[in-house]
């Protein structure tokens, strides 16, 4: 089966989308029936289009240059995107504050009969209502694995694996940058070289303020609060803090974690993004630098927890292909 994207956004995670889609091209083709073309690429500067596919590592290596123009395909109109011919809009744009870019796009994808696959949190956290009704009345379906906790298979997890049991409460680090930070100054790092080295691992927010200031989190809280616990949040809708201005002598700090925690136990949807110290024993505590995870609570059984000891763009770029395996 032919499948073709737009790409919208070739940064560090839409770099990695093009190397690993370049490179594991014929295990898609002939092990999964999957072939995979990216027939529009855009990045700030320029939105490129090949009816015919266009080849990866010719635009990356063109976007390693630092200008994809130079790789020779057509450029085309931005207002122009809906008229071209592809299936799916894959967003890697970095995030807004209120998200209406993001929701804007997807609400004409999904008009245009197209599906949508995002690794971009603002939109689904600020608009999440307004884009699962426009894809309901679309009949199209719109992915975000990659939205929550990078790599991890999170929604898959829940979706696939414990279908059968009830979920009463997640607690999950979910952001890697901001809880870098916070592990760097706990040994002794200024804020702005924790900061300088995350930016090295590609794991900061385009404005790295969304990740310290705690955005990053708080969008991802209340995705995940909609998603799995069927609540129609918006961002502004729960606590949330970030680690800017943390005292570097704060009792704890090693152990301290910013933590997505979202129940219904008591039957009403309770959703925050909060620092917390960790038991040394809980198994999120022995994530380190850019570990991601989350611990699972179900009615009547035991609670299960995934861990992934290192995220970032090349992680988050497996969960953005496997979405578009799996539509
Ligand atoms: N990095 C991670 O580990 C990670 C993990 C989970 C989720 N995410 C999410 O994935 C998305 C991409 O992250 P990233 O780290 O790859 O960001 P990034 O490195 O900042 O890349 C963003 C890309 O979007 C392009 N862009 C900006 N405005 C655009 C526009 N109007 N039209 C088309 N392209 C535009 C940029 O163009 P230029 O190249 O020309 O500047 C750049 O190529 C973000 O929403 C982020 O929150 C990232």
């Amino acid at each position: 089966m032919k499948v073709k994207i737009a790409l919208l956004g070739l940064g560090q995670v839409g770099k990695a989308v093009l190397g690993i889609l370049a490179s594991n091209r014929d295990h898609y083709a002939q092990k999964l029936g999957s072939n995979i073309e990216v027939v529009v690429a855009a990045d700030f500067h320029h939105m490129l289009h090949a009816p015919d596919g266009i080849d990866l590592q010719r635009l990356l290596y063109y976007k390693e240059k630092g200008d994809i123009w130079g790789s020779g395909y057509a450029e085309i109109d931005r207002e122009s995107l809906f008229d071209r011919d592809f299936d799916v809009l894959v967003d890697l744009m970095p995030a807004t504050s209120d998200g209406l870019r993001a929701r804007d796009l997807y609400i004409s994808a999904f008009k245009s009969s197209r599906h949508v696959v995002t690794a971009c949190k603002s939109g689904l956290a600020n608009s999440w209502a307004e884009i699962m009704g426009s894809a309901a009345s679309s009949g199209k379906r719109i992915l975000y694995e990659a939205t929550v906790a990078g790599g991890v298979p999170f929604f898959s997890f829940i979706r696939q694996c414990i279908r059968s049991s009830v979920v009463t409460r997640i607690v999950g680090q979910v952001n890697s940058a901001a809880n870098f930070v916070l592990l760097k100054m706990a040994e002794g790092t200024s804020f702005e070289h924790a900061i300088e080295d995350a930016g090295k691992l590609g794991i900061l927010e385009a404005n790295y303020h969304f990740d310290t200031l705690g955005y990053d989190s708080a969008w991802k809280t209340v995705i995940t609060a909609n998603s799995v616990f069927g609540g129609t949040l918006k961002a502004g809708d729960i606590r949330f803090e970030g680690v800017e201005g943390i005292d570097p002598d704060r009792p704890g700090l090693k152990n301290t974690r910013l933590l997505a925690d979202i129940g219904s136990e008591s039957g009403n949807l309770e959703a925050s993004s909060t620092l917390r110290e960790l038991e040394p024993s809980d198994p999120l505590a022995s994530l380190k630098g850019t570990g991601l995870g989350f611990t699972v609570y179900m009615k009547g059984r035991a609670p299960l927890t995934v861990l992934e000891f290192k995220d970032g763009p090349i992680e988050t770029a497996t969960a953005v292909i496997n979405d578009l395996l799996l539509l």
